[in-house]
């Protein structure tokens, strides 16, 4: 039954309008718009930024997931933050405008999620957050600023652990005319329902063995010694422990080609989910500074190094499946060496279980968007 049908048989349709923008926000989108799809009473208008915009940063994933084609394609991307996000504040007021949206819904905490946020709190329209609550508790981190500000303006609050929650109501939450609720991680939900699907990348030829590492945080790669010392590290594990496979980040290929410096790797350019899942079901260790390959690592039994010195996750250090190691080469050497072919178990369904995004859309019809 299309939007029209609906309306005609006197459904009432919340308008929901998706900011979307960076890799990993199609990941978790693909999750909830497929929910979305199959709800009553909703209907979602689909925005991307244009933040990330390679076809093996963007399209790929809107072809491999399955993910409606943007109703409004916006083409921001590069300078800084404030003028990126200034741009895409711009942008997404005038869809706002045009489109009437019940409800704005953004997630995670990119630029996008920002702009996206402010965007419809100064029209008016509410504003859900997927992934609210997280914190690093370090504000030089630009996805920490983006996270605090996005909440502040968020009526629907849906916090993937409970650490999140415990987050918010610390900040007094709880006491504020808003809903906190503690949903679970849809990256879970996306993890389980596109396993089966994981494809060798075909450039990868040994299926076991290796280290899958990325590396494309602000604090790591715009650090000159700390990108040089984890570069050293990475160069480090491929002589001398095991292969190392570095899907590489445009950031990061950017910025350690201007520093000199050189990934004497297995250096692949970004690969698709389908790639990203299979490299995570046959790697013997994952070492990353990504918010969402922690947990990746996690849904795969995985082990996990961790180069940053703070992490939103917190629930996997205290598993023991996660080891923070910051940017120094001995440290990340020595907990590769120990983690390596490390096996780790999910034993209490930290992350939810899977139905992140059903629990969401039904709170979203609920609150007719
Ligand atoms: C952004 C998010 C970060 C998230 C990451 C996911 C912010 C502040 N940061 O970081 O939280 O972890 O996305 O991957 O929003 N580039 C390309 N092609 C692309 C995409 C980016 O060349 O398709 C280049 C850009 O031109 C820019 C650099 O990579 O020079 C960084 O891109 P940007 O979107 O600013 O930040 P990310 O590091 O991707
Ligand atoms: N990912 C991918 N291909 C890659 C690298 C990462 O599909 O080459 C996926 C990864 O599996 C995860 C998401 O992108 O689902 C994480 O995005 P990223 O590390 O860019 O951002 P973060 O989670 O740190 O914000």
């Amino acid at each position: 039954m299309n939007y029209i049908d609906r309306f005609e048989e006197g459904f009432f349709m919340g308008k929901i309008l998706s900011i979307i923008g960076a890799r990993p926000q199609f990941i978790k989108a693909s999750v909830v718009s497929r929910r979305i799809q199959e709800a009553i009473g909703i209907q979602e208008i689909m925005l991307h930024t244009g933040q990330h915009f390679d076809a093996n940063m963007s399209d790929i994933f809107f072809n491999q997931l399955n993910i409606p084609r943007p109703d409004i394609q916006l083409d921001i991307h590069g300078g800084n933050h404030g003028a990126m996000t200034g741009r895409m504040l711009v942008e997404i007021e005038k869809a706002i405008i045009e489109y009437k949206p019940d409800r704005v819904l953004v997630y995670g905490d990119t630029n996008s999620t920002l702009a996206g946020a402010l965007a419809a709190v100064k029209q008016h329209v509410p504003v859900a957050h997927i992934e609210a609550g997280l914190r690093s508790f370090n504000v030089k981190m630009p996805e920490e600023i983006n996270r605090i500000l996005t909440d502040q303006v968020s009526d629907l609050l849906f916090c993937p652990t409970d650490t999140a929650v415990k987050n918010l109501e610390g900040e007094g939450f709880l006491q504020k005319p808003v809903r906190v609720l503690q949903v679970g991680d849809v990256m879970q939900d996306a993890a389980l329902l596109f396993s089966e699907k994981a494809t060798a990348p075909k450039m990868i030829n040994s299926a076991t063995g290796f280290i899958l590492a990325t590396l494309h945080r602000a604090e790591n790669t715009d650090d000159p010694e700390r990108l040089a010392s984890i570069v050293n590290a990475l160069n480090l594990l491929h002589s001398e422990l095991a292969p190392v496979v570095l899907p590489l980040h445009p950031r990061t290929r950017k910025l350690v080609a201007a520093q000199g410096l050189e990934l004497k790797v297995h250096l692949i350019d970004p690969v698709g989910y389908f790639e990203m899942i299979w490299l995570l079901n046959h790697c013997d260790l994952v070492l990353t500074d990504s918010g969402g390959v922690q947990k990746e690592a996690f849904f795969f039994g995985k082990a996990c190094v961790t180069m940053r010195d703070q992490t939103e996750w917190v629930e996997l250090i205290d598993a023991g499946a996660n080891q923070l190691v910051g940017a120094d080469t001995q440290d990340i050497l020595s907990a590769a060496s120990s983690h390596l072919g490390r096996q780790v178990q999910d034993i209490n369904k930290l992350y939810g279980g899977g139905e992140a995004a059903e629990r969401i859309v039904d709170v979203l019809v609920k609150a007719n968007a």
